[in-house]
């Protein structure tokens, strides 16, 4: 049987990332794709260099011709510009909305079966407009944001608590932006609901609401060290989760930037939910209950992503 093929939209620095984590962990053969010249097509043969020493099979192709991700059974979007400190996510809207208009227009024409997984940002505003342009199946398109989210308050919780992460589970809802919302409720130290942990002494109510913070501003403190650009280890970790558990149909219950229509209360828009991922693509959204203090942080996250749709719609008449 034929190796799956996954395209990478942008081979940027996630991009890159991304390339070398599918090769390491034999999840396909990869397809680099990008305006730049030359860059896809040098990550590409440096990463294919790698293969003897770390013992993996897999090709690698770096291209700027859309035709050669012909088939992809996934494609993972980054094409687009980084912020530079200073600059929020919602910065980036009107440069990254025309790429996804031509991003959307060659994943529609040649691998319109793909999974479809989008890292640029603002993430739930592009993946609605990726959606968009690319007339692919809700289900078949998401945005990773809530495993990267996750993944930081996870790793903060760990420092705090002096426990493997692994033994952390997180929860965070809502937009990837300064609006996102940690569930404490629903994160646990081996099974235990952080507030729990708050009574046992564990922590303080002090203590759990800075590091909340600092998962919030997660993206900024990365930006604020780096300088000259955004994360991209952790985030391309966390699309290669989520592209694994569609692969593999792992039926992975991992939040992600997904088309919510009915549940969470929530008609028709793309938002960071829980969601199961399976070869489906996204398989369900979990209906969720929230208390009112929950219900007003994830409103008001809902929100400032429906004023950003909006202000795409502005920008793009054929979105509106
Ligand atoms: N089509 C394809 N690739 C493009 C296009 C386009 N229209 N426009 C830009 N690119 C490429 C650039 O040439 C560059 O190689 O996208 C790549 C982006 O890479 P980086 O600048 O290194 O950015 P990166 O850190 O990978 O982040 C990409 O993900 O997390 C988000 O906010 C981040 O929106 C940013 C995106």
């Amino acid at each position: 049987m034929a190796r799956p093929k996954i395209a990478l939209i942008g081979a940027g620095q996630i991009g890159g990332t991304l390339a070398h984590l599918a090769a390491i962990k034999e999840l396909g053969d990869v397809v680099l794709f990008d305006i730049a010249e030359g860059t896809p097509q040098g990550k590409a043969l440096d990463i294919a260099e790698s293969g003897p020493a770390e013992g993996f099979d897999a090709t690698l192709k770096g291209t700027n011709d859309y035709a050669d991700i012909a088939g992809a059974d996934v494609c993972i979007v980054t094409a687009g510009v980084p912020r530079k400190p200073g600059m929020s996510r919602d910065d980036l809207l009107g440069i990254n909305l025309k790429v996804m208009k031509s991003v959307g227009e060659g994943i529609a024409k040649h691998a319109p079966n793909a999974f479809v997984i989008c890292i640029t940002n603002p993430l739930d505003a592009m993946v609605w407009a990726l959606r968009e342009f690319s007339g692919l199946p809700h289900e078949k398109v998401c945005g990773m944001a809530g495993v990267l989210d996750s993944a930081r308050f996870r790793h903060f919780l760990s420092l705090e608590f002096d426990v493997s992460m692994r033994d952390v589970t997180a929860f965070v809802l809502g937009g990837h932006g300064d609006t996102m919302v940690p569930l404490a409720r629903y994160s646990t130290v081996g099974g235990i609901p952080l507030p729990d942990l708050v009574q046992m002494g564990w922590t303080t109510q002090e203590k759990l609401d800075a590091i909340i913070q600092r998962t919030r501003d997660g993206g900024a403190e990365i930006v604020g060290l780096l300088k000259t650009g955004s994360a991209f280890y952790a985030p391309a970790t966390s699309a290669i989760e989520m592209a694994e558990a569609y692969l593999k149909d792992q039926k992975r219950v991992l939040p992600c930037a997904a088309y919510v229509d009915g549940a969470l209360g929530l008609n028709g828009m793309y938002v960071g939910v829980p969601t199961v991922i399976g070869a489906g693509g996204v398989e369900r959204v979990i209906d969720i209950k929230m208390n009112r203090d929950e219900q007003a942080m994830f409103d008001k996250s809902v929100d400032a992503v429906k004023g950003l749709v909006d202000a795409c719609k502005g920008i793009d008449q054929s979105l509106a």
